[in-house]
């Protein structure tokens, strides 16, 4: 494997689009296929009076990033208050609105039904966090979420690096999903019963766990536990300079964040019937190697 195996380079450099037919059709292509769209001259760039919220200080110290929930409009995770933190939402509500006007422009088919989800302000540097194994991003993992059951739906991230020394952030990518899913599902302990109804009665998770979110929040985990998988297993180094910004598939792409600070991420949720190839997302790959449907 080789980095152009697992990236797809763009020249976009504007948020507003409009965006070329032809960078339209390798974006769905390459990210359906799990490729990484980098755009190196997409820059995000915070005002002048928004520099100073570019630190680790913005942090409550028990989190390792900073959201702001679109429906609700709240902003978590900060020990920022009063007009900072006023200023800190504004910021990365603009950041979601940038980010949601260029994704409704490159990927057209999908523009109708994507979803904005959370969008993560990550001011500290990612070596810096004291993680267990399976809370610990700098291991290749696909993403689940523990308390969001999606049934399938993808998960959509577009991340800019807007570190303002000029630091790079360092990924690494891993195996295509098929060969690492094949490899795992045989370890993976079937859900106890009743424990999806369980979960959500006790307002753990947002709806109800599909047997989809369960295998996904398992290979998430088995993964990241596996210290011979991530030594041994195939992967590339990727740098994702400062003013860039790249959008993947994390439910399909395995990845590592291994080194960096001073990112800006927007999650989006698609439904698979948005997909131009459907039997590409994770939820039918599964159906294929196990032989019967997990959702
Ligand atoms: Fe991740």
């Amino acid at each position: 494997m080789n980095a152009s195996d697992v990236v797809e380079t763009l020249t976009i450099a504007h948020w507003d689009g409009p965006v070329p037919a032809e960078s339209q059709r390798r974006a769905e292509v390459g990210l359906e296929a799990g490729r990484v769209l980098l755009f190196p001259a997409l820059a995000f760039h915070p005002a002048p009076d928004e520099h100073a919220l570019l630190s680790p200080d913005a942090l409550d110290n028990t989190r390792k990033n900073i959201s702001l929930d679109p429906s609700t409009g709240r902003l978590g995770g900060t020990a920022l208050s009063g007009a900072e933190r006023d200023r800190l939402a504004a910021m990365m509500s603009r950041f979601a609105a940038a980010a949601t006007g260029f994704l409704r422009a490159l990927l057209p088919g999908y523009a109708r039904h994507l979803e904005p989800a959370r969008t993560s302000f990550r001011p500290t540097g990612i070596d810096d966090r004291p993680t267990s194994p399976r809370h610990d991003d700098r291991r290749l993992h696909v993403d689940a979420f523990p308390t969001r059951p999606l049934h399938g739906q993808r998960i959509l991230r577009l991340f800019s690096n807007i570190a303002p020394d000029g630091a790079a952030r360092h990924w690494r990518v891993g195996e295509p999903f098929a060969d690492f899913a094949g490899a795992f599902i045989p370890r993976l302990r079937p859900a106890l019963p009743g424990s999806a109804p369980l979960l959500a009665a006790l307002g753990l998770t947002k709806g109800r766990r599909s047997a989809y979110d369960e295998v996904m929040l398992q290979l998430h985990d088995a993964a990241k536990r596996d210290e011979n998988y991530q030594r041994r297993a195939p992967q590339v180094a990727l740098e994702l300079p400062a003013g860039t910004s790249w959008l993947v598939f994390t439910d399909l792409v395995l990845h590592a964040a291994v080194r960096g600070h001073t990112a800006l991420e927007q999650t989006f949720h698609l439904p698979l019937a948005a997909m131009a190839e459907p039997e590409r997302a994770p939820l039918r790959v599964l159906e294929r190697l196990s032989g019967r449907a997990p959702v």
